[in-house]
């Protein structure tokens, strides 16, 4: 059974549909939720959920090492096998993705490589483009431009503004991010899109 914590900073739908897909004959159960923020909406789920949870303040920090440096000890004391980032909006170093290299996956609301970073929505409906979408991948250190596991489109249509694409995507996000952990879990690489997406 694969051990897994969840990295987010806010409401944490994601991260529910991730905790709910964890039963029965999945591959993996979640061990730890940990956030940035200690007023994460997620946070509160996750306890109500059964799941242990941890806030380490990114701002009583005076620098990133010594933020990265509390989370790890926190992250290592859980013994994670894979790390979720779930709206996770801190940027890692390199050394600590190098402490859990190939085990980190994020989840990004554009169709990577498109649109990496912010303002993902705006970008894509300023660009007059026909589909948006979300993208499972490993986190590398260069920002969201690790391999694709996975990734599911939608229409954006005319009249669309970041808000209306966004709820659109998270839709597709909330099957998309289960769907992929599970075959990751299960040590299954090869890349998962959403057919009807
Ligand atoms: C999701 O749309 C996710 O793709 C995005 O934040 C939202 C979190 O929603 N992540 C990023 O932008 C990462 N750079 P949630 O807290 O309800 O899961």
């Amino acid at each position: 059974m694969k051990r897994v914590a969840i990295l987010i900073s806010g409401g944490g739908s994601n991260m529910v549909r991730l905790l709910e897909s964890m039963t029965g004959d999945h591959p993996a159960r979640p061990v730890l939720v940990a956030s940035n923020d200690p007023t994460a909406g997620g946070l509160a789920k996750a306890t109500s959920m059964g799941v242990e949870t941890v806030a380490i303040d990114h701002r009583a920090h005076r620098d990133r090492e010594s933020f990265e440096r509390a989370l790890l000890k926190a992250l290592d004391a859980a013994q994670p096998d894979i790390i979720c980032l779930a709206g996770f909006m801190r940027i890692l170093t390199p050394d600590f993705i190098d402490r859990y290299a190939g085990r980190i996956l994020n989840i990004h609301p554009s169709l990577l490589p498109l649109y990496p970073g912010l303002n993902t929505h705006a970008r894509a409906i300023a660009a007059g483009d026909g589909f948006g979408g979300a993208t499972v991948h490993l986190v590398t250190p260069e920002l969201d431009a690790g391999p694709i596991l996975g990734q599911a489109r939608v229409p954006i249509h005319p009249g669309d503004d970041p808000e209306t694409l966004a709820k659109r995507v998270l839709a597709v996000e909330h099957r998309l991010y289960p769907a992929v952990l599970r075959r990751f879990a299960q040590g299954d690489l090869a890349r998962q899109d959403l057919s009807d997406a």
